[in-house]
C-alpha cells in the first residue's frame, strides 16, 4: 500500500484530495486559465517544491505554459533535457539527483531533483507536468503516480475541451 503525506491510500480506487481538486480546475474550457489552477494546486499541496508547470509540444519543440516559480525556459528542443527526453520516450522521469543527470536543463540554479510526467492523447506527448525541488531525492513512487492520474485527467480535459485553444 502507498500512502501519501495526508494519508490518503494510492492502491485503492480512491482518488486523493489533490486529484479531485485538479478534475475540478479542468473543467474550465480555456486551457491557459485550468492549467495555471492546476499548477498553483500541485504548488500549495507538494512541499519543498522550487517550480510545478507545464510544457506543451508545439511546432516541433516544447513550449512554456502556464507555472508557478522562477521564470524559466521559454523553447526546450525535443532532443535536449529531462523535458525532451521525456516527450521521447512517453515515460514519466523521477531524476533523483539532476546534478548528476547527463542532460539536464537548469532553469532555476536551486533545483537538485526532478519530476516529469508526459500528458499522452492517442498515444502522442501532447504536454508534460514538470515538478522541480531543491531537495535531492525529494519525489516518491507515491507522488510520480498521483501526477500520473493527474496526467490522465488533463488529458481527458485536452480531448473534452479540444486543446490548445
Ligand atoms: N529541467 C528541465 C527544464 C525545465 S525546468 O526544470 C522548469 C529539463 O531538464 O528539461
Amino acid at each position: 500500500m502507498h500512502y501519501n503525506t495526508i494519508g490518503l491510500c494510492y492502491n485503492t480506487l480512491m482518488k486523493t484530495l489533490l486529484i479531485q481538486q485538479i478534475e475540478g480546475f479542468l473543467e474550465e474550457p480555456d486551457m491557459t486559465a485550468a492549467l495555471a489552477n492546476v499548477s498553483s494546486c500541485i504548488m500549495q499541496s507538494y512541499d519543498r517544491l522550487n517550480w510545478a508547470g507545464f510544457y506543451y509540444a508545439k511546432n516541433g519543440e516544447l513550449i512554456l505554459g502556464p507555472f508557478q516559480g522562477k521564470p524559466a525556459c521559454t523553447h526546450i528542443s525535443f532532443e535536449r533535457g529531462v523535458c525532451g527526453e521525456t516527450y521521447r520516450t512517453k515515460k514519466p522521469m523521477r531524476v533523483d539527483d539532476v546534478l548528476a543527470h547527463k542532460d539536464h536543463i537548469a532553469c532555476d540554479a536551486d533545483s537538485r531533483s526532478e519530476l516529469c510526467v508526459p500528458v499522452l492523447v492517442n498515444g502522442e506527448c501532447v504536454a508534460e507536468i514538470d515538478l522541480d525541488s531543491p531537495v535531492t531525492n525529494r519525489f516518491t513512487e507515491a507522488e510520480e503516480k498521483e501526477m500520473l492520474l493527474a496526467a490522465e485527467c488533463i488529458a481527458s480535459a485536452w480531448q473534452q475541451h479540444h486543446w490548445p485553444n
